[in-house]
């Protein structure tokens, strides 16, 4: 095992890194609940997909929506950054539909070697009942429906909910084509002054970054909310 996965190293990475971030936080926005958040990321620990500024933001994104959100997220793997949004949200009826086919499937080269080590190391085929327990050990399953599909053919299932939704995360399929083809079927969902966000813009995922550039210079978001580590939103 690396030096930096064994538990001791790794719990005073996270204590280092995570109390450097949240002085920041907690000054920049009193208001927000960081506890909740720091609860989150302890769970989080050994995740590997996002760091404390981007998880931090998705968290603020979702505590900045409005009480009773209804959110959509576009790739959810193991559920973590979904964990982050729900954790933010406010309402009894607020909802987060976590789109995934649950098994790491995309048409990017590069990920499906990834993909394929983690699903050898996991020893399963899906992340879905991760997925489930990670809501259920931190409290939010009746804020979360996992939408087990294709993004395309979900985007479908959910078109009755067009200009209805008050947040959208897009963290799906990193290739060029996937990412312009969600962003066409998943920002008609968001409503006016609703938030669209993307993981991986700027990232070595160039494929996403260019899908955003297009998507911007085409006029399709109103303003740029903000910017955290390679998480990008905006809004409708
Ligand atoms: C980078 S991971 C998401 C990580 C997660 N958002 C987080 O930060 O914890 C990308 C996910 O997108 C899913 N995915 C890729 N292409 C997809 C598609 N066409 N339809 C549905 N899910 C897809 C994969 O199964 C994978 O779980």
């Amino acid at each position: 095992m690396a030096f930096k996965h064994w538990p001791i190293v790794r719990d005073v990475r996270f204590a280092q890194k995570g109390g450097r971030y949240l002085r920041g936080a907690r000054k920049r926005r009193p208001d927000l609940n960081w506890d909740e958040f720091h609860r989150i990321a302890r769970h989080f620990k050994q995740d590997d997909m996002g760091s404390f500024p981007e998880r931090g933001y998705l968290f603020q994104l979702a505590s900045d929506a409005p009480a009773d959100a209804q959110v959509i997220e576009v790739g959810s793997w193991m559920g973590a950054s979904t964990c982050f949004i729900a954790g933010g949200l406010k309402g009894a009826k607020a909802k987060i539909f976590a789109v995934d086919n649950f098994q790491g499937l995309s048409t990017c080269g590069e990920d499906a070697a990834w993909y394929s080590r983690h699903f050898q190391q996991l020893g399963a085929n899906s992340t879905l009942e991760i997925f489930r327990k990670n809501f259920a050990d931190l409290g939010f399953t009746p804020r979360s429906e996992p939408v087990v599909s294709d993004s395309l053919a979900a985007a479908q299932s959910l078109a009755g909910k067009r200009g209805t939704i008050d947040f959208i995360f897009i963290d799906g399929d990193h290739s060029y084509e996937a990412c312009k083809a969600d962003i066409a079927a998943w920002a008609p969902l968001v409503k006016k002054g609703g938030v669209i966000a993307f993981h991986d813009f700027g990232s070595r995922a160039d494929g996403v970054t260019r899908a955003i550039f297009e998507a911007t210079k085409a006029g399709r978001f109103e303003a740029i909310v903000g910017v955290a580590g390679t998480i990008i939103a905006f809004r409708m």
